[in-house]
């Protein structure tokens, strides 16, 4: 983790309210790993305080240009949107722990909802240059808030639902995840609260759907590794990345807790903000 001064390179409004940006760190572009975010302070001119966190949407070594993905939502993110190439901004990361990948998948299954899209995006990326099929079921309100084909690579299979079935599939992208469960090896997924706790329900309930789920990994072979290790987590079937409001973005102060299975509070910046879906309990209203 590092406290760097990145400085913006393009700054371009991809669908209405929201906007990619990308800046020269070549610092953060070489350590990230998807599903890692970042902590941008806003500047003096918004006068606002706390850090902004933002997931790291793509990072390329070569270049040195990382980029986020936001929504304009209040006043930091409308602060973002008047930055100019060459301007400056403090950043820092990258934070909390990735997406893992088991080296044995080959199907990778990444679901995201609205702005989730920039959970997962680095992800589809990091899939592809390791040689792994990657499909993204994506969901939105409707056609207008679709994210555009053409910034995704092409080896992506890239499946659309709209609530309004104004394009792709009509209802929610969780719909489509039972006809992908059998092909997946592992899902990734990141969105709204209501759309990851639908997704845990489902994962949780698939070894039995499949009988055959298991296939090719060991079972009950030695000693279980700990929940929320990273052993574990490149086991399961389902990893989402949560979004939490967030104070320091370093551990400290509590702010940004979501309650785990034990009953113990996991803080989505440090034990996060990728977890295993079944370390998390979806019942417990945080
Ligand atoms: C790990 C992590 C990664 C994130 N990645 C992205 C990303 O890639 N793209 C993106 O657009 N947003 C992302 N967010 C959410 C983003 O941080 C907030 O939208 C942003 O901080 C809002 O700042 P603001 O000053 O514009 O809004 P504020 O004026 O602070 O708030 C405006 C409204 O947004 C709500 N809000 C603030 N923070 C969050 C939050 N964390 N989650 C949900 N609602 C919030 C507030 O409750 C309020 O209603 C991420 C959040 C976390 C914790
Ligand atoms: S934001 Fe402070 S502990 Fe997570």
């Amino acid at each position: 983790m590092r406290l760097v001064t990145s400085e913006l390179v393009e700054s371009r409004e991809i669908l209405p309210g929201q906007w990619i940006q990308s800046f020269h760190a070549p610092w953060l572009a070489n350590g990230a790993r998807a599903g890692q975010f970042v902590h941008i302070r806003t500047g003096d001119y918004s006068g606002l305080v706390l850090r902004r966190p933002f997931s790291i949407n793509t990072a390329d070594a070569v270049t040195g240009i990382v980029t986020i993905h936001f929504r304009t939502i209040g006043r930091g993110t409308e602060w973002f949107t008047r930055l100019r190439p060459g301007d400056g901004i403090d950043m820092l990361g990258p934070l909390g722990r990735p997406f893992e990948v088991d080296q044995r998948s080959q199907h990778l299954l990444l679901v995201a909802g609205g702005l989730g899209m920039a959970g997962v995006r680095f992800l589809a990326d990091e899939a592809i240059r390791d040689g792994r099929q990657v499909t993204l079921l994506f969901g939105a309100a409707s056609a207008r808030e679709v994210y555009p084909t053409a910034l995704l690579p092409d080896e992506v299979e890239y499946v659309i639902a709209t609530d309004d079935g104004s394009v792709g599939h009509r209802g929610f992208v969780t719909d489509l995840m039972p006809d992908y469960e059998a092909w997946a090896d592992q899902a990734f997924a990141c969105g709204p609260a209501g759309m990851l706790a639908a997704l845990a329900r489902l994962a949780a309930g698939r070894r039995g759907r499949m009988g055959v789920a298991t296939l090719g990994r060991k079972r009950g072979g030695g000693k279980a590794d700990p929940l929320g290790s990273t052993a574990a987590r490149r086991k399961a079937f389902l990893q989402v990345s949560m979004e939490q409001n967030m104070g320091c973005a370093v551990g400290a102060c509590l702010g940004c807790v979501v309650m785990g299975v034990s009953g113990t509070p996991q803080r989505v910046c440090r034990e996060g903000p990728v977890f295993a879906s079944d370390e998390i309990n979806w019942e417990a209203g945080w």
